[in-house]
C-alpha cells in the first residue's frame, strides 16, 4: 500500500509526498501547482516539473526538515517508529516545519486553531517539565496535539509566547520562536549563543533576535523564527525557507564538506544562482565566513545557511546557530568548510585568505577590507555586548572569557590582513 502526506504551503497544495509498499520515498508536484506559473518550486533542488521524484532526488529537501542524529534517535524512540523511516517521522512531525510547508495525511486540510484551541502558556514548573521532557522527547514529539519538526542535533522545541511568555502552539498554529536549551555536555552554551548572536547583531549583521532566558536556576536560548511574518491583526504567515544542503540536494548525513557536503565554492555558487539579489547576500554570505572564523564556530556547515523565499524573492536567510564550538575542547576545532583549504584559524594565514576570495569569486581588496572591518568591528563591540548579557543569573565569567578569546581571534585576523596589505 503506498502512503500518502500532502504537502500544503500557505493553505495551497503543492503536491504530495508517497511512501510506496518497498518503503520507497517519491515525490510529485500537483497539477494545480504545475499550471500556475506564480507558483514556486518547494525547494532549487526540486524544479517543477510532472514527472515524480524519486527517493534520491526529494529525500535531501524532505528528510531535511527532520532533526538530526540522536534528536532523531530519540524522537523516533518516543513515537514508536524506526528511526531510518523519514516517511513516519514526518507523517508523526511535519505539521509546522522550517519554512511554510506543513506536512498532513490526506483529508486534513490546513485549518486554523479552532477559536477553543489557545495556546497554552508555561508557568515556571511548565517550562521546567518542557526543559526536562526535551532530552527523551526531542521536539516534545508524540505529545498531544503536537506536530512540530526542525533540523539540527541539539535539542529544541519551537513554540509560541503569550504576552511574552513561552506558550506551546495550539493544533496547526505556526510558531514563532524556538526554545534551545543549554547542551549539557559543555559549560555555559545559553550564555554562548546568545553573545556570539548579538556580537553578530552588533557589528550590523543580519541575525536571528535571541534572548537568555532564566527559569529558576535553568537557562534557555529563546531564537526569534525569521520565517514567520506577523500582520497588523496580529495574525502569523509562515514565509518558506530551505537550507543550502536542501537546496543543492545534498543529504543531511552528508552536511560537513568533509564528507561530501556543501563547500563555500558551492555555497557561493548557489547564492550566485537563485538569489533575487545576489550581490547583496554574496557579500552578507561573505561578512558571515568571515564573522564565523573570528567568532570560533567551526559548526557552519550547509544546514547552518538558509535561502528565504519571501515576497522580495529568494534570499540568504538571516543567520542562525552561531556558537563559539572552539570554546570546547572535545569538539573539532576544524571549519565544518575550509577557507583557501585551511581548517583552523592558526593555519589561515594571507595566502589562506587570497585562496578563499579566488575561490568565491571575491576580489582581494574586498575580501581583506571586510575581514579587517569586521575584525575591528569585533574589537569594538565585544566588551559591551558581554556586559549587556552578563545578568546576575547567567554565567558571568563563562561570557567574559568567550568575548576575551573572540577578542584575540579578532586581533589575529586583524593582523594577518594588516600583514598581507603592507
Ligand atoms: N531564527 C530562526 N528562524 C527560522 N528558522 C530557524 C531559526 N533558527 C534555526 N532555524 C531552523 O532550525 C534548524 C535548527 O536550528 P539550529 O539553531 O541550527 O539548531 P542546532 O543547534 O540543533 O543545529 C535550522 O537548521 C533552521 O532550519
Ligand atoms: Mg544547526
Amino acid at each position: 500500500m503506498t502512503r500518502v502526506l500532502d504537502i500544503w504551503w500557505d493553505r495551497r497544495l503543492v503536491g504530495q509526498l508517497t511512501q510506496d509498499k518497498h518503503g520507497e520515498l517519491g515525490f510529485a508536484y500537483a497539477r494545480a501547482w504545475l499550471d500556475d506559473e506564480a507558483a514556486q518550486p518547494l525547494s532549487a533542488s526540486l524544479p517543477k516539473r510532472a514527472e515524480p521524484f524519486t527517493r534520491r532526488e526529494c529525500r535531501p529537501f524532505f528528510g531535511g526538515l527532520l532533526p538530526e542524529e540522536s534528536q532523531r534517535d530519540a524522537a523516533a524512540q518516543a513515537l514508536g517508529v524506526s528511526r531510518a523511516n523519514d516517511f513516519a517521522l514526518l507523517d508523526r512531525l511535519g505539521g509546522d516545519v522550517a519554512g511554510a510547508l506543513q506536512l498532513l495525511p490526506p483529508g486534513e486540510g490546513p485549518t486554523a486553531p479552532a477559536p477553543d484551541q489557545r495556546p497554552t502558556p508555561l508557568d515556571d514548573a511548565g517550562l521546567i517539565r518542557v526543559l526536562d521532557a526535551l532530552p527523551v522527547r526531542p521536539l516534545l514529539a508524540g505529545e498531544e496535539g503536537l506536530r512540530l519538526s526542525l533540523a539540527g542535533a541539539q535539542s529544541k522545541v519551537p513554540l509560541v509566547l503569550v504576552d511574552g511568555a513561552v506558550a506551546l502552539p495550539a493544533p496547526g498554529q505556526p510558531t514563532t520562536h524556538i526554545l534551545k536549551p543549554p547542551i549539557s555536555r559543555f559549560a555555559a552554551t545559553t550564555e554562548n549563543e546568545a553573545f556570539v548572536m548579538r556580537l553578530a547583531a552588533a557589528i550590523g549583521l543580519d541575525v536571528a533576535p535571541v534572548e537568555a532566558r532564566i527559569v529558576q536556576d535553568r537557562t534557555f536560548l529563546l531564537v526569534q523564527r525569521y520565517d514567520r511574518a506577523i500582520g497588523d491583526d496580529g495574525f502569523v504567515r509562515r514565509i518558506h525557507q530551505e537550507d543550502f544542503c536542501q537546496a543543492l540536494g545534498v543529504p543531511p548525513e552528508t552536511k560537513y564538506a568533509s564528507e561530501g557536503g556543501p563547500t563555500f565554492k558551492d555555497c557561493f555558487g548557489l547564492l550566485r544562482r537563485v538569489a533575487a539579489r545576489p550581490a547583496v547576500d554574496v557579500l552578507k554570505l561573505l561578512d558571515a565566513v568571515i564573522f564565523n572564523v573570528i567568532a570560533g564556530n567551526a559548526d557552519a556547515h550547509g544546514k547552518n545557511f538558509s535561502i528565504l523565499y519571501g515576497d522580495e524573492g529568494p534570499r540568504l536567510a538571516p543567520l542562525y546557530d552561531l556558537l563559539a564550538t572552539v570554546a570546547y575542547p572535545d569538539l573539532s576545532p576544524k571549519f565544518a568548510m575550509k577557507i583557501g583549504k585551511r581548517a583552523t584559524l592558526a593555519e589561515l594565514d594571507a595566502k589562506g585568505w587570497a585562496a578563499f576570495a579566488a575561490d568565491v569569486g571575491i576580489g582581494l581588496p574586498l575580501m581583506r577590507r571586510r575581514v579587517a572591518e569586521i575584525s575591528k568591528g569585533v574589537l569594538e563591540k565585544a566588551t559591551a555586548v558581554a556586559e549587556e548579557l552578563a545578568r546576575p543569573e547567567l554565567d558571568r565569567t563563562a561570557i567574559e572569557q568567550f568575548a576575551n578569546m573572540i577578542r584575540d581571534r579578532a586581533d589575529r585576523c586583524a593582523l594577518t590582513i594588516a600583514g598581507a596589505m603592507r
